[in-house]
């Protein structure tokens, strides 16, 4: 699959599976999908342009690599992609942070926006889209659709686990945006869920079920 990068770090994949596990106590979810999220940063943040700047150590003058100006910001599709922000402000703690909210109108099927908050500047940031499952693909279309519009043009979408029906919807419909992902899975069930996937991301984070 072109434009996907799977993370398989082994760092990576052992946390992801003792996610997995039905187990596993909302506790242990938040702060292993925080830790993969910390994780997950570095890779998707690994092609920064760098610039030189002198600086003077207690020894010698050198040229010195910075990050250039290129500013993030990291963009949660509520409520799961909250989950992935901490991890990655532990890394890139200057980043601005904007929220999408989505739900599916029951009769048209079609994704309303309930809530979008950007920067105003997102068209000169790299924007950063989180969602732990990409699962049918729909509301990361939908999200990405809203971001386009309100000028984002660097984009990267980063999920923990996708479905291989996920990744053509978002291929489809973005084929600019890479898709960076941790496992992808077999296939989507009758209901939607990634098949075996992690049950409901937001529910075993947030305890609610
Ligand atoms: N959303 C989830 O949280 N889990 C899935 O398996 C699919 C969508």
């Amino acid at each position: 699959m072109s434009n996907v990068v799977v993370i398989d770090h082994p760092l990576v994949q052992h946390k992801l599976t003792l996610m997995r596990r039905k187990e596993a106590s909302t506790a242990e979810f938040r702060q292993l999908l925080r830790e993969i999220a910390t994780l997950l940063a570095y890779e998707v943040t690994r092609d920064l342009p760098l610039e030189t700047t002198k600086i003077e150590t207690p020894l010698a003058k050198i040229d010195a690599p910075t990050l250039s100006s290129k500013k993030l910001c990291l963009i949660s599709i509520l409520r799961a992609g909250n989950g992935l922000l901490d991890g990655m402000l532990d890394l890139i703690p200057s980043a601005r942070v904007g929220h999408v909210g989505l739900y599916r109108d029951p009769h048209t099927l079609e994704a309303v926006e309930y809530y979008c908050k950007l920067p105003l500047d997102i068209g000169e940031r790299l924007a950063v889209v989180l969602d732990p499952m990409l699962a049918t693909g729909h509301s990361a279309v939908a999200a990405l659709d809203r971001i386009k519009d309100r000028g984002a043009q660097a984009i990267k979408f980063v999920c923990l686990v996708a479905a291989p029906e996920g990744i053509k919807t978002l291929q489809e419909a973005h084929p600019d945006v890479p898709i960076y992902a941790a496992a992808i899975d077999s296939h989507l069930n009758d209901h939607g869920y990634i098949v075996p996937g992690l049950g409901d991301a937001g529910d075993r984070l947030f305890g609610t079920k």
